[in-house]
């Protein structure tokens, strides 16, 4: 189902957990975006694909206790709990003969448990009956996370990683860098839990929008050899029409440049579009920026000229990836001056992040900046 279209009939292999039969489709338009309809047929790996990638990652810190405790053997088993239903876009499995309508099932309306955020986060339970009524059934990424309800707004509380705990500070840290240079994007807060720090943000989806990864705008074509990841992601997006993708590419690349960004993949970026017209909307805000700043480097390993650091999507180097930015232009080094104090703020007298690794890392920020600025002040020698 997309929200109460039906979309086609599926049977589902309960104990393999995959898509075993597609019958007729009977909404093509709303068949997710990249899975291929031909001949009035679904593609059905790739709709397996699809459905695979609904379910939290194998690779989700804590997921091993988690579905132990759950007594389950996959993540893959939590995906119909939940009726498939997700946060992130309005796409749903109702059981056959089950006249169940999207008013009266959604996250964004309804009420839901936050019984597996709880043991996702290493809670456990308090021993009453666990309830999976949660889109925390169907969120991506490798942080530990949980939906909840603060205030009447849905919002994602992300947890940090490792010895340093890094990735919630960095995204308070990008949301001040995107905010001070005007670029469109999920705001992150802070929250301290046990002492733990914990990025919040609000959802950017509403009921009437959905967002849709990369990867899927990316599957809507096939790239040949010779065409970079950068021209495809565009030729796929002018072919779908949607607007003003290049400009917002830029803003992206610039910001992952500052921030030496080391997982800008697929599924960390994407576009919005109006899920009941269909309409594409544009790129989505920018999000997920925490796994960045050296976040699991050792002091040692930070500097500013991140010839260490891994990068994605386009390419396997900042500097390289900036190259094909249409224009940076727009940027106002400017804006981000005293951005290491905002840092030392964020940071507080965090338990993790100690003062000399604060003072290494607002120093390569620093170097960051005034190297954005040479990519800059070259472009415009150049042209
Ligand atoms: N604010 C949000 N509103 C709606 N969906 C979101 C929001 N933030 C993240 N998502 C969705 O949840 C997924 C996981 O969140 P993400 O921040 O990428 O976690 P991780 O850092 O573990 O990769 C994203 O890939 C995206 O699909
Ligand atoms: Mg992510």
């Amino acid at each position: 189902m997309h929200k109460d279209t039906h979309v086609t009939d599926l049977a589902l292999d309960d104990a393999a957990c995959f898509i075993a039969k597609i019958g007729s489709v009977y909404a093509a338009d709303h068949v997710p975006i990249g899975v291929a309809v031909k001949k009035s047929e679904i593609d059905r790996a790739a709709l397996n694909e699809w459905w695979k990638k609904r379910a939290i990652p194998a690779n989700r810190q804590g997921i091993g206790d988690a579905l132990q405790l759950l007594e389950l053997s996959s993540t893959q088993n939590l995906l119909d709990k939940c009726f498939g239903l997700s946060l992130s876009d309005q796409y749903w499995i109702c059981p056959a003969r089950a006249s169940l309508k999207w008013a009266n099932v959604n996250f964004f309306g309804n009420h839901f448990s936050e019984d597996l955020g709880d043991i996702l986060l290493g809670k456990g339970t308090n021993g009453a009956e666990i309830s999976l009524m949660s889109p925390d059934n169907t969120s991506d990424g490798w942080l530990r996370k949980k939906w909840l309800i603060m205030n009447g707004k849905r919002c994602l509380v992300k947890g940090g990683s490792g010895a340093t705990q890094q990735e919630p500070y960095n995204e308070v840290l990008a949301s001040a860098i995107m905010r001070r240079l005007g670029i469109p994007h999920v705001s992150y807060k802070l929250m301290m839990q046990d002492e733990y720090p914990f990025s919040v943000c609000e959802n950017f989806v509403t009921p009437q929008t959905e967002l849709i990864s990369a990867w899927n705008i990316m599957q809507t074509q096939k790239k040949e050899n010779h065409v970079s990841v950068y021209r495809h992601y565009l030729n796929c997006c002018e072919a779908l029409g949607i607007p003003d993708v290049r400009e917002e590419l830029d803003r992206m690349i610039a910001l992952d440049y500052l921030i030496v960004n080391e997982d800008r993949h697929q599924n960390n970026f994407g576009v919005l579009r109006n899920a009941d017209t269909l309409e594409w909307i544009g790129s989505a805000p920018i999000y997920d920026n925490g796994t960045s700043f050296w976040f699991s480097a050792p002091l040692s390993m930070i500097h500013a000229d991140a010839l260490k650091s891994p990068c994605k999507p386009f390419r396997t180097r900042h500097s390289e990836q900036i190259k094909p930015a249409f224009s940076l232009d727009w940027i106002d080094l400017t804006a981000l001056d005293g951005i290491d104090e905002e840092f030392r703020e964020i940071v507080g007298d965090s338990l993790f992040i100690d003062q000399a690794r604060c003072d290494i890392l607002c120093d390569a920020l620093c170097k960051r900046i005034e190297m954005l600025g040479e990519v800059m002040q070259k472009r415009q020698r150049v042209s």
